[in-house]
């Protein structure tokens, strides 16, 4: 027997509307980075159970370990805001140091993979992920696909 993840490829026009909205924010975002040293600008979208969204971006910092993804900078926003509220999807995209956005997706470092388990298991609920590039969207219906066998204490 073999475990597989999947991962869905799409264009941007093939996305649903909603799906769509959450990727314009994730991209209005990355102009909120404050990431004077790597010049990458990643921007984070979130929609809760109840329909509000929440913006995140890479916070940096002279001290390097003190700053924070925008994975996180969202999941954290959202938690505290709305601390009773599921994440029901997550959409993430970054700015090179040109300031384009990139061409193929930007994928979420292992802490934030880490938080996404958690947040699934906190709320009982799959997050969607969309990971936009210009040239594709990865899609999955969960970090799990992302993040096989993954730690939990629960
Ligand atoms: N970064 C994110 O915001 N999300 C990720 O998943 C990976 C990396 C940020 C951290 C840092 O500010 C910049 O991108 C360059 O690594």
């Amino acid at each position: 027997m073999t475990l597989k993840s999947e991962i869905q490829v799409a264009q941007l026009s093939e996305l649903s509307d909603s799906d769509r909205q959450l990727v314009d924010l994730a991209i209005e975002a990355t102009s909120r980075s404050y990431a004077p040293y790597s010049h990458f600008c990643v921007g984070a979208s979130i929609l809760l159970e109840n329909g509000v969204t929440i913006m995140g971006c890479n916070q940096e910092n002279a001290a390097f370990p003190a700053g924070i993804c925008a994975e996180r900078s969202a999941i954290f926003a959202a938690g505290a805001q709305y601390p009773d509220q599921a994440v029901v999807a997550l959409a993430i995209t970054a700015r090179n140091t040109k300031g384009e956005l990139i061409d193929e997706p930007a994928s979420p470092c292992g802490p934030c993979r880490q938080v996404l388990i958690e947040t699934e298991t906190r709320f009982k609920r799959p997050v969607r992920i969309l990971l936009y590039g210009k040239n594709r969207t990865f899609i999955v219906d969960s970090i799990k696909q992302l993040m096989p066998l993954s730690f939990t204490e629960f």
